[in-house]
């Protein structure tokens, strides 16, 4: 925090460091400032992860969506780490996408935009700067990208270093997902290869395939038409964006670039960044950078989000008022969406503010088991999106986007679903560096029943 008087968002005077004028929360605290500095340096020498125009593509996608011309699939791991990457978690995490994707297409009848959050989602908001266990109190773990998940002082150390290496991993992640999804893994006569064993006995398994038995009979009857589906782009090839919290704002300061064709900074660790629920003040420093890089963004929007900060935020973030540009991300809770969703949709409809609207059922819906675990129950997510979902049919907007924590391995951190997977098993398989995952088949099953549900609803 700083003494001076508080800078106003509205002053032109927008660059990659105006944000260090503003009040910073949630910011790992760093031993040696040198280090950080150095860290920080040297990003900004490296090659940027993610181009402009890639950016812009992702976009024009969004303003689809925005238009309810297209629904956007956002997911991923709650928080990525370094133990964990490995070719198969990603391949499996992929399929998982683009199986739900396929879900969507056919049920909704519009194009799924796929943005992953992965690729750079290593930093993580705490409620608590330290964390006690035992009598040992330490700070901590704001995820691999800061300092280490063990519980011990070595581990907690926030290490500039990390940065680095979350950048090269980011940079090697982004390159196998694009090389999968431009290189024919993702053509749709490939999908009825994407079986993995735990799904395939499974009642969405088996759903899945009459999808895939129902594309092949399209894609033969196009085939006897003559053409070529082989050499067809839009049937080979997936498009494929990343994601992440833009929470460490000096790492997203140091990778951001000015783009000399449209005369405009982009932020190149991801394709869309959003803020969170705890970062979003209209007076702080997340806000204030965010405005001035031209990526699309995001904004969590939970329980104590306020009429007129939500329009304030989209005057700040969304000056212009362009589609595409700004993706609410509501998160409130399976039983309190319907009461607290229809002020805000309203306020920004009336305003003729132009957004995508998505629903994050997973953050309101966190519990704890009574065998200690976090968790999230199916039938809450389920609900929380449905109820989203009449919302918006009430107030005649477009319900446009859904934003899962989700893995392609066969985790046991949900409860329910077609599994039914109990509080006794959430033991067996609990990896995640962070909140609890949906699985593979806990996802593809919940993207049947949304599909079903955009279907009745179309
Ligand atoms: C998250 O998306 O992992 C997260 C921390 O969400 P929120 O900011 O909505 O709490
Ligand atoms: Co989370």
């Amino acid at each position: 925090m700083n003494a001076k008087a508080a800078p106003q968002h509205s002053e032109p005077q927008w660059n990659i460091d105006s944000w260090r004028e503003f009040p910073v929360q949630q910011q790992p605290q760093y031993n040696d400032a040198a280090t950080l500095t150095q860290a920080e340096a040297k990003l900004k020498g490296l090659p940027p992860i993610t181009s402009p125009e890639e950016a812009r593509a992702l976009k024009a996608e969004l303003a689809m969506a925005a238009e309810g011309k297209a629904f956007l699939l956002q997911g991923g791991d709650c928080a990525e780490s370094f133990a964990e990457f490995n070719e198969q978690n990603l391949r499996n995490f992929l399929r998982v996408m683009l199986q739900m994707t396929m879900a969507l297409m056919y049920g909704a009848g519009r194009p799924v935009v796929k943005v992953g959050r992965v690729a750079g989602q290593f930093a993580k908001p705490r409620s608590g700067n330290t964390e006690t266990l035992g009598g040992t109190e330490l700070p901590s773990y704001r995820g691999d990208m800061v300092n280490g998940m063990e519980f011990d002082a070595a581990s907690r150390v926030a290490d500039p270093e990390r940065l680095l290496q979350a950048y090269y991993q980011s940079g090697v992640t982004l390159n196998f997902l694009r090389s999968l999804a431009k290189g024919g893994y993702a053509a749709l006569d490939h999908i009825s290869k994407w079986n993995m064993d735990f799904v395939v006995e499974s009642p969405q398994g088996r759903h899945f395939n009459e999808i895939v038995q129902r594309i092949n009979d399209c894609l033969n009857f196009i085939r006897a038409t003559g053409m070529d589906t082989g050499q067809m782009a839009q049937l080979r090839e997936a498009t494929f964006y990343t994601s992440h919290e833009g929470l460490l704002l000096g790492y997203e300061s140091a990778l951001t670039r000015f783009d000399e064709v449209s005369e405009e900074y982009y932020a190149c660790s991801a394709h869309m960044l959003w803020i969170g629920d705890r970062t979003r003040q209209t007076d702080g420093a997340h806000v204030e950078f965010l405005r001035g890089v031209a990526n699309p963004i995001g904004c969590k929007v939970g329980n104590s989000m306020t009429v007129d900060d939500l329009l304030r935020l989209c005057d700040i973030l969304n000056p212009k008022n362009e589609a595409g540009r700004l993706t609410l991300i509501s998160r409130m809770g399976a039983d309190k969406v319907g009461a607290q969703l229809p002020p805000l949709v309203r306020a920004v409809k009336e305003h003729g503010k132009s957004v995508v609207w998505s629903c994050d059922p997973m953050h309101g819906n966190t519990i704890k088991s009574p065998t200690g675990y976090k968790t999230r129950k199916f039938t809450d997510i389920l609900s929380e999106v449905r109820n989203f979902f009449a919302v918006h049919h009430a107030e005649g907007t477009h319900a446009s986007g859904v934003h899962f924590e989700m893995t392609g391995q066969d985790v046991t951190e949900c409860l329910g679903g077609a599994q039914a997977i109990s509080e006794l098993q959430l033991s067996d398989r609990y990896h995640t560096h962070c909140d609890p995952r949906l699985n593979a088949s806990q996802s593809l099953e919940l993207a049947f029943l949304l599909a079903e549900a955009l279907r009745l609803r179309k």
